[in-house]
């Protein structure tokens, strides 16, 4: 089962504008929804979908495990709580949010309880997010890469990530990119306005693409129609060499995404 190319983000949106935002996407046809614990806004997404009336076989729900959930008692009890507030029996993707602080669970404690329940049907697909390259090489010791669906890290123009993007495409690790437009910054860069202009597109439509275009999946938030709309329709651009290498040459090792105490060793 492979991850859709193109879903909805939710981080910072609870209450009725996640609810707002989740009902707008559904009707635009978006079809992968992406949550965690963490954000607060389960209960939330829930009542969107089954507001929606959109099948739940037609979707792919994504959570994430929180740190305090790591542990081998912890981590399916705090998914079936995660479950119960998406008003589903499964999940098609559950991600460790972040590596445990102080590596207090281990990885190979954590992905061998996500493994447990996938094998008990609580979810179709498991996977990692913000792990570095030695914590790929342990999550791949615990459960093989086989079992890992995918790494969701930040990835921007400003932030493009080679080292781990390579070695996890060598190791068969597929990689969802976060925070793909910097959250919002990387809309105001003059090269990917010019770019955009060029295509007729949106500066969004055009950073979307060039993420796509590498293979990697995206998962862009936004709480407006318009916006929402158009970013679907990045699929439908087509960058050229140029283009993809102006981006690429934007590059400048900027994170975002770096909190305190939670933030492993970056590569
Ligand atoms: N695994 C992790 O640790 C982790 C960390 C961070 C994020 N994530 C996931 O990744 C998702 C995406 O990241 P993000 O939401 O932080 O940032 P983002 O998708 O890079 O940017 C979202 C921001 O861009 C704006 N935007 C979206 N489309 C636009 C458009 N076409 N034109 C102008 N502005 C536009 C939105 O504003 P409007 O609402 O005004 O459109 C919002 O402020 C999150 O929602 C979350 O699901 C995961």
């Amino acid at each position: 089962m492979a991850i859709p190319a193109f879903g909805l983000g939710t981080f910072r949106l609870k209450g009725e504008q996640v609810i707002s935002s989740v009902k707008m996407a559904l009707a635009l046809n978006y079809r992968a929804i992406d949550s965690a614990q963490i954000y607060d806004n389960e209960a939330d997404i829930g009542q969107a979908i089954a507001e929606s009336g959109v099948a739940r076989s037609e979707l792919y729900i994504t959570t994430k495990i929180w740190t305090e959930n790591l542990s081998k008692e912890k981590l399916i009890p705090s998914l079936k709580q995660s479950l119960q507030k998406l008003r589903t029996d499964y999940v098609d993707l559950t991600l460790i949010h972040w590596p445990s602080p102080g590596n207090a669970v281990s990885v190979e404690e954590s992905m061998q309880a996500l493994l447990e329940a996938k094998n008990q049907g609580l979810t179709r697909e498991i996977g990692i997010s913000n792990f570095t390259i030695p914590l790929m090489e342990q999550a791949i010791a615990a459960v093989g890469a086989d079992n890992i669906a995918t790494n969701q890290i930040e990835l921007s123009p400003y932030l493009q990530n080679r080292r781990v993007v390579d070695w996890a495409r060598a190791h068969g690790i597929h990689i969802t990119s976060y925070m793909t437009l910097a959250y919002g910054k990387a809309l105001q860069d003059a090269q990917i306005q010019w770019i955009a202009q060029k295509h007729a597109a949106t500066p969004a439509q055009v950073i979307l693409c060039w993420a796509m275009a590498q293979g990697y999946s995206v998962i862009p938030s936004s709480t407006k129609r318009e916006n929402l709309a158009s970013n679907l329709l990045a699929a439908n651009l087509h960058l050229d060499a140029d283009d993809m290498q102006a981006i690429a040459a934007l590059d400048s090792h900027q994170r975002l995404v770096d909190p305190d105490g939670l933030a492993p060793n970056w590569d």
